[in-house]
């Protein structure tokens, strides 16, 4: 019996003390959204490569806000998701006041089945919203085609795989805008917190300001905010609310975190992608679906999706992992299929169009990868899985 949690945090006492010096000035500083967000902000662009980078309070509120922003900029329509993904994928389209069209997904990025998004799209389509799962890189080529061909926008969520390249390139870079979340256990993190990434200057104002509550006086564009306010001259150009929303910023202290763990990132994902690329080799390929394409890959954990839908041995190598202390979660990213959850069971019953998402719901897990993980448990967690 060994202990193999699901995750391990990020935080460090370094981080802890970049936090302490930052509240031990003389002068105590001003904790809420302020220089070191900006600071983090920029620091985060020279990493991605993004012009345009905005700290947010969660990954769930980049989800929200890039949904929100993005049917001001392109009207309401229709929102390409996966049924693999995390809940705010799919709350984020809802909130905003899309409409949701599922997509399975394949084996091999576990990202969409190119043939089915193909035909989903309809001059109602206005985004592609993929999700990079647990640190597989889901572009292709064809699908960068699609989105070209048809005008779609496309929009990345690389909450769960920052560092991840496509064609040596850092995920993040190829969409309209990208969603980073810095959760406890993520690649990075800021306690919680998430990002906002683009180069498009339009979005990036429209999301300043529907991170504070909408507010135009949050843009820095000047030409915007005095076109807004010619247009609502009965309003103080103080407070001019573009479209409803929230509160998603977040603080000071998030931004100081953030700043001491982002110089960490690359060194402690290439120890990630060591472990994953040892696991992955060493996994019995007659028992799981190994032929996931690692290129590019940055993972904080282990895929395991058993070939066989057997359910009798799903149960049984469940009750092993459990004995030997092995933490683990069915379905990848989210649980599995997010057309399953209560909220939606109503409107979707037949599944018979997602027969991949529907395997990876019962017969897949994954388990937790990081950084300081002993090759002598991933030797263990290999043995399990193969016997
Ligand atoms: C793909 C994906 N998107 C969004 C989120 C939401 O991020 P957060 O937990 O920071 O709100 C998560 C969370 O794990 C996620 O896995």
């Amino acid at each position: 019996m060994f202990n193999l949690p699901l995750m391990n945090d990020n935080i460090d006492k370094q981080d802890i003390q970049a936090v302490i010096d930052f509240l031990s000035q003389d002068h105590i500083p001003k904790l809420t959204n302020g220089p070191k967000v900006v600071e983090f902000e920029n620091s985060w662009g020279e990493w991605l490569g993004t012009k345009y980078n905005l700290f947010v309070n969660s990954g769930a509120s980049a989800n929200e806000l890039t949904m929100l922003a993005l049917a001001h900029i392109v009207g309401e329509g229709e929102i390409i998701v996966p049924p693999l993904t995390w809940i705010s994928d799919i709350s984020s389209v809802l909130f905003a006041g899309h409409k949701l069209v599922f997509v399975d997904v394949n084996f091999k990025n576990l990202s969409f089945d190119i043939e089915k998004i193909k035909a989903a799209i309809n001059s109602d389509t206005k985004a592609i919203f993929l999700t990079h799962v647990l640190g597989i890189n889901g572009l292709s080529d064809e699908l960068l085609k699609i989105c070209e061909d048809n005008n779609i926008l496309l929009i990345e969520d690389v909450c769960e795989s920052h560092g991840t390249t496509f064609k040596e390139c850092k995920v993040g870079n190829f969409g309209f805008a990208s969603n980073f979340s810095f959760y406890f256990a993520h690649h990075m993190s800021t306690i919680e917190g998430g990002m906002i990434s683009t180069n498009n200057w339009e979005f990036y104002q429209i999301c300043r300001a529907l991170r504070s509550h909408g507010m135009t006086r949050e843009m820095t564009s000047d030409s915007m905010k005095i076109a807004i306010a010619m247009d609502n001259p009965d309003l103080n150009p103080d407070f001019i609310f573009l479209r409803p929303a929230h509160n998603f910023r977040s603080t000071e202290i998030n931004a100081v975190i953030g700043l001491s763990q982002l110089p960490k990132l690359d060194i402690k994902n290439q120890e990630r992608i060591n472990n994953f690329n040892y696991f992955m080799s060493n996994l019995d390929k007659n028992k799981y679906h190994t032929e996931i394409n690692t290129e590019g890959n940055c993972n904080y954990a282990f895929i395991v999706i058993m070939k066989n839908a057997d359910f009798a041995e799903r149960n049984d190598l469940e009750k092993k992992l459990r004995n030997n202390g092995i933490e683990f979660r069915r379905g990848l990213s989210g649980g599995g299929n997010q057309m399953r959850q209560p909220f939606f069971k109503t409107k979707y019953t037949d599944f018979s169009n997602f027969p991949n998402i529907e395997h990876i719901h019962n017969f897949s897990w994954y388990v937790g990868n990081y950084p300081e993980l002993e090759r002598n448990k991933i030797d263990l967690l290999i043995e399990v899985l193969n016997a």
